[in-house]
């Protein structure tokens, strides 16, 4: 079905495929390469970590990345109007991705400000000899009393309202002037900033020591399912696969694109920054082990909030020319954050775009408005630290994973379609995906991720989440997850502003300009 061009120019589109390349690596590589990925591996078996790690990768992560890729393009709309396309009863699904999208982007804009307002600590060594006390005590004033929302914190939310002004107004100039030029430009800065800091690493004493550490295989962790479990939710939210993102990314596409090839491409881009962030961050945390003469397996806050904002300031107050190591790891992280903060973003306002007919300025100036505000009232206060934990964990072991489910189990068994994506995929592509890539989405995945879902809730369920009180875990934990529902549910009743949108997809099939572009 031939789709008109003022359609097609009304959502935007990018100039090119490397302009798309960079915004799908600009994507997957963010927060959860960085301060995720090495704590992780870590903690799971280190070097050994890499068998679940690639299993993960090659079983789920890639055959979700190119389903996000094959639905995105060929039904040419956000969650929403593709799963629209598909089918009118399936319209939710799309929402449910909106929904997790909204609650993960007004989170992470949170650790975004926390990494940026680090630039200017590390300049000064704000945090003197106490970098814990300082990021909870001075920097988050941290309650002790758990509460729904606490006093506000203006060094958290001045910059977090920073961060949206940056984001919503990158979003509201469109997706090639837009989310392009900016990931055109952040993403080589990324590499080169985020280089130099993993040289400069490299070079600390001790830090051979460091990646010994890191790449001892501790071959007992890969009979525990704890560690697989662990490997695959890594994968899911750092390639940004599963949860409508890369769908977004993929339908603003012009129609003789590579689909299978750029897949790969960001795949890998993201899983060398990941391997890339490890031997940088083991090789500083080896350098801290030799100058307090332990061991690394001796130091503590190895992993997630704990590495980026306490240990590393440790790190760099213990190392000559230290503020500039500083610089760097918070310019990196900033940088990195900002781009993937960008998807999520252009996920839920190009999704109202989508709906409502808006035009993109007003969608992104609304959603990134109402985003911006939820992000400043929950965790840019006192009570901040404790929702974002609790919002993190629940998110992407409830949300995220339900929604990979949700979206393979329709296009496999209630409105089937894995033939015809499958086809898609391979007219134009320059690598072909095989029968396989249909039996991982049809079974292997649906099963896989129910088992890892029930076990994730029958653990939240009997055991709670952290410390947290019971009700705090259903405010935070369960109530982000009913968000997704409300979503879910409230939306496809609302009705579509142009009908006529619901018509247009890129079917390659049946087109003979197929033929034309591949003399
Ligand atoms: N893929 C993004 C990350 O890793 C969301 O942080």
């Amino acid at each position: 079905m031939a789709e008109t061009k003022s359609k097609s120019n009304a959502r935007g589109a990018w100039s090119g495929q490397l302009g798309f390349i960079l915004a799908a690596v600009g994507s997957a590589i963010g927060l959860g390469n960085i301060w995720r990925f090495p704590g992780v591996a870590y903690e799971n078996g280190g070097g050994a970590f890499i068998v679940p790690y690639l299993c993960a990768l090659l079983a789920i992560g890639l055959p979700i990345l190119l389903l996000d890729y094959a639905i995105g393009h060929r039904f040419h709309g956000t969650p929403p109007l593709a799963f629209r396309r598909i089918n009118k009863k399936a319209e939710f699904i799309g929402w449910w991705h909106v929904g997790v999208c909204f609650v993960i982007m007004t989170y992470y804009a949170v650790i975004l400000a926390w990494s940026f307002r680090y630039i200017f600590f590390a300049v000064t060594n704000a945090w003197g000899d106490d970098p814990q006390k300082f990021f909870f005590t001075k920097f988050l004033e941290t309650s002790s009393q758990t509460a729904v929302i606490g006093s506000p914190v203006w060094g958290v939310m001045i910059p977090l309202a920073l961060m949206w002004v940056v984001v919503v107004g990158i979003i509201a100039l469109g997706v090639q002037k837009g989310v392009e030029r900016a990931n055109k430009i952040f993403i080589p800065l990324l590499v080169i900033v985020f280089a130099a800091l993993v040289v400069r690493a490299l070079l600390l004493p001790g830090a051979m020591e460091g990646l010994n550490s890191f790449f001892t295989p501790d071959w007992s962790a890969i009979a525990k399912p704890k560690v697989w479990m662990a490997a695959f939710a890594q994968i899911f939210f750092s390639m940004s696969a599963g949860f409508g993102i890369m769908l977004t990314y993929a339908s603003y596409l012009r129609r003789k694109s590579n689909l299978t090839g750029t897949a790969l491409v960001a795949g890998f881009a993201n899983s060398s920054f990941e391997i890339l962030a490890g031997i940088g961050v083991f090789s500083a945390l080896g350098f801290m082990a030799y100058q307090q003469g332990v061991q690394v397996s001796d130091l503590e806050g190895l992993s997630g909030i704990s590495l980026a904002f306490i240990t590393f300031p440790k790190i760099i107050s213990m190392m000559p020319g230290g503020a500039f190591f500083g610089i760097l790891f918070f310019v990196s992280l900033t940088l990195a954050g900002v781009t993937s903060l960008l998807s999520l973003v252009q996920v839920v306002s190009g999704a109202f775009a989508d709906k409502f007919g808006w035009p993109v300025k007003r969608a992104a100036i609304l959603l990134g408005s109402l985003a911006g505000v939820i992000s400043l009232v929950l965790y840019g206060t006192t009570s901040g630290m404790g929702a974002v934990d609790t919002v993190d964990a629940f998110i992407n072991s409830v949300g995220v994973v339900f929604a990979t489910i949700l979206m393979a189990v329709a296009v496999s068994w209630v409105w089937p379609k894995l033939k015809p994506l499958r086809d898609h995929l391979n007219v134009l592509s320059t690598v072909h995906v095989g029968r396989w890539w249909t039996w991982m989405i049809r079974l292997f995945i649906p099963l896989f991720l129910g088992i890892m879902l029930v076990l994730s809730i029958k653990d939240y369920l009997c055991e709670g989440y952290g410390e947290y009180p019971t009700w705090y875990v259903a405010a935070f934990g369960w109530g982000c997850v009913a968000l997704c529902a409300v979503f879910a549910v409230v939306f496809p009743l609302v009705k579509w502003r142009d009908e006529e949108s619901l018509e247009g997809e890129h079917d390659l099939s049946n087109v003979d300009w197929i033929k034309e572009a591949q003399k």
